[in-house]
């Protein structure tokens, strides 16, 4: 995106401009007959300017909701940005451990900025990147909040004068989304030497937990199921070692270490529980298992099983109906008996691939099911059951 013309963008002229731009990309799916409306309106570039950000805004609106028809981004910023939802969560954590000031290394298009500066902290950002620091100062403008925004290569700024020091490296190669930390900009070494003060690391969720320093917390963090990152957390805002923060629907829950009294491996019982993948990368499915009075289907697998029904937010949970055949044709004819025609496939320590072997049963009935298909002592075994 050409930085003068994201600039103008944001004069009198510039708005107007954007305004029809919002109107014409909602109502004309062609990118060239949208240039030709818009063509009398300003320069070549500065209507591309326009269309750009009007079909950002518009794409956005899933991820920033309300917010997105009053920001700004680039492609790349936009797919990056942390969602509002968990950047709230971070700020929200920030804010409870007195965090009066804050520095973004590497702040974007601003997501988590703008979620520290929305939470009353005084947070400064910087990014290698003049466009992207144009975009995220707008986005602080733009909604109202306060803050500064720099031009600066993060592994030289001094962020000694700042309570926390955050940062949420690029992860994508040429090659793609990468764990590869050796390839993350800014790089692995600065992180692991933010991580000898009070600061909070943005990471990929696939993080090795042997990457993980001394003393430093790993938090991961679900929203609606989705594991969407991992935060680092040291100095004193590490409280424990390993955290699962689930995200649903407005409310929040978070499981630590402190709440595992470990949990055995036991027979298959009335419920099984699939726990939320933040709390599978923080190996702390047992701690679920402790939760519900259960115990693991299996040393090696992370369902959890249990005699009680309970409603916790850290696994969806499954009445168990019946014990079906493992074996594909004798599932098939059980399958067929029970006029199951529309059939969802679970599985975790198994090699099935759901939609292939959904095609091979060949299904047909009006009725609906649910299969789990597991390992239990070793032997695969299929489960029907029912969410509740
Ligand atoms: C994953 S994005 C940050 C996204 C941001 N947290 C958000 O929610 O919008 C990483 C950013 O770091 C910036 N960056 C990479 N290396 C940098 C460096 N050495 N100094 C400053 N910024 C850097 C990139 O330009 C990119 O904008």
């Amino acid at each position: 995106m050409d930085l003068d013309a994201f600039r103008w963008l944001l004069t009198d002229d510039g708005q107007a401009l954007l305004g029809r731009a919002a109107e014409i990309v909602a109502a004309e799916p062609d990118p060239l007959r949208a240039s030709t409306a818009l063509r009398s309106h300003g320069t070549p570039e500065q209507v591309a300017a326009a269309l750009t950000q009007a079909d950002l805004r518009a794409r956005a609106l899933d991820k920033f909701g309300p917010d997105a028809a009053r920001m700004y981004f680039t492609p790349d910023g936009l797919e990056q940005a942390t969602r509002p939802a968990v950047a709230a969560h971070r700020a929200a954590r920030l804010l409870a451990a007195s965090t009066e000031t804050l520095v973004d290394l590497g702040c974007g298009i601003g997501g988590d900025l703008l979620a520290a500066a929305r939470a009353g902290i005084t947070a400064a950002g910087v990014d290698l990147d003049p466009v992207r620091v144009e975009v995220a100062r707008a986005n602080l403008a733009s909604l109202g909040l306060g803050g500064a925004v720099t031009v600066a290569d993060a592994t030289a700024v001094d962020h000694s004068g700042f309570d926390v020091a955050f940062a949420d490296p690029a992860r994508r190669g040429p090659a793609g989304r990468t764990f590869d930390a050796g390839a993350w900009t800014p790089p692995w070494p600065f992180v692991v030497s933010l991580l000898h003060r009070d600061a909070c690391v943005k990471v990929a969720p696939g993080i090795p937990h042997d990457l993980v320093p001394e003393r430093v917390e790993a938090e991961w963090v679900s929203d609606h199921g989705e594991v969407k990152e991992a935060a680092l957390w040291s100095g004193r805002l590490a409280s424990v070692r390993r955290r699962a923060t689930v995200i649903r629907d407005g409310g929040l829950a978070t499981l630590t270490e402190e709440d595992d009294p470990g949990a055995p491996v036991r027979p298959v019982g009335e419920y099984l529980y699939e726990p939320d993948g933040a709390v599978v990368r923080a190996h702390l499915v047992t701690a679920v298992a402790a939760g519900v009075d259960g115990g693991l289907v299996d040393e090696h697998i992370a369902y959890v099983t249990s005699d009680a029904s309970y409603r916790t937010p850290f696994a969806r949970s499954y009445r168990v109906l019946e014990e079906l055949p493992y074996r594909e044709k004798q599932l098939r004819t059980a399958l067929r008996e029970r006029g199951i025609g529309r059939l969802t496939i679970k599985k975790r320590g198994v090699d099935v691939v759901p939609e292939q072997l959904r095609k091979r049963l060949a299904l047909a009935g009006d009725a609906e099911g649910t299969i789990v298909l597991t390992r239990v002592a070793g032997q695969g075994v299929c489960l029907l059951v029912e969410p509740f």
